[in-house]
């Protein structure tokens, strides 16, 4: 991978998170000056242990995105901004939507604002969600799929992509948005089942309990590993051409929730699974099979996924083993 990160200023909201955490560390062993604004609110997945191997590296702001006063300020000077704070919580999403678009929509529009006014010359990018598309009509999911999220969740992370683009094409600040599938890895947070489903299945099975399946296990989504989500993220900010675009970010690999269940009990070496009846807030919000299309980001810079579902479970696994005090609660 070429690196042209050594010594740029680079702005990373959420970056005590999952996602956020692990681009951290990346750019920083890539020689970038990284700045960390995050928030830290209760049951997110900010974590300041997320950040540890590079705490003597990275610059860390306790702040809110929302707050105009402080991204006036922290915007300024950098080169590149990594917009990945989020509300991520599914259950906050339904019993809190003005939370949700608070966050996700007026803490975007803050971030462009502050850009606007101080940073017009930065590269933004921003990580939304595959949950934009809604029910798959074809598969896999392209990026010219229709739109048609649907919770609030997925409804604010289109919002948000739509405010980052309007900033490209009208007020010029380079920018692109990607849709990201279920991402897995270390650095998630593991203290309740309010996100996706991939880690939880691996606390459960670390903790040899039960793997609850709704229905029948068999719809089918697409699973990345995160170091291979943080090289697209990486790859694709270094691509001029890029910029004003929106590219799916996935393994292109269908997995049923039962083989990912069972593939998981296998490298833990504990948990079951029992099947359950769907609840009814999860069977509205459920959009069935998805695995995306990633023709256009390999086209675009050459990226696809390298690491593999097995081998990404295990590293999670043993990194978990080695730190679970840190994450379970
Ligand atoms: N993890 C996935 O599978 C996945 C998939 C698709 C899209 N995404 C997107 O990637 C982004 C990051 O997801 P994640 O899994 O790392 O979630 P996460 O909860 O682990 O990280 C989000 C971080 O943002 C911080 N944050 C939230 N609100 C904030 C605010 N108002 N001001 C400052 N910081 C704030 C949180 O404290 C947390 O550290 C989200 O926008 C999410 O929609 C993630």
């Amino acid at each position: 991978m070429k690196n042209n990160f050594r010594s740029k200023k680079v702005l990373i909201t959420g970056g005590l998170g999952f996602v956020g955490s692990n681009l951290s560390i990346k750019l920083a062993g890539l020689g970038a000056d990284v700045l960390i604004v995050d928030n830290m609110l209760p049951r997110q997945g900010g974590n300041v242990f997320n950040i540890d191997p590079v705490k003597e590296k990275v610059k860390l702001n306790i702040s809110d995105i929302r707050n105009p006063t402080s991204m006036n300020h922290l915007v300024k000077g950098m080169d590149y901004v990594f917009h990945i704070a989020g509300q991520v919580n599914h259950v906050d999403s339904v019993k809190n939507p003005l939370n949700d678009l608070s966050i996700n929509v007026e803490g975007t529009l803050v971030l462009m604002e502050a850009l606007r006014t101080n940073n017009p010359g930065a590269k933004v990018i921003f990580t939304g969600t595959r949950g934009e598309y809604g029910s798959s009509l074809s598969l896999p999911v392209s990026e010219d799929h229709a739109i048609n999220p649907i919770g609030i969740y997925a409804i604010t992370n289109f919002a948000a992509e739509r405010i980052v683009l309007t900033y490209h094409n009208l007020h010029h600040i380079k920018s692109l948005c990607l849709r990201v599938t279920n991402t897995f890895g270390p650095r998630h947070q593991m203290a309740h089942n309010e996100y996706g489903v991939f880690n939880w299945f691996i606390r459960k099975a670390m903790d040899n309990e039960v793997i609850p399946i709704f229905g029948d296990g068999r719809i089918l989504r697409d699973y990345l590993y995160i170091d291979d989500l943080v090289n697209s993220l990486v790859m694709i900010a270094e691509n001029e051409e890029s910029y004003g675009d929106v590219y799916n970010i996935g393994s292109g690999v269908p997995v049923s929730f039962i083989e990912l269940a069972n593939i998981i009990i296998k490298i833990a070496g504990s948990g079951r699974v029992e099947y359950t009846d769907f609840t009814s807030e999860r069977k509205a919000l459920e959009p069935g099979d998805y695995y995306a299309n990633i023709t256009k980001i390999k086209e675009a810079i050459g990226w696809e996924p390298e690491t593999s579902m097995e081998d990404g479970i295990k590293k999670t696994i043993e990194f978990y083993k080695k730190n679970k005090k840190n994450y379970w609660e």
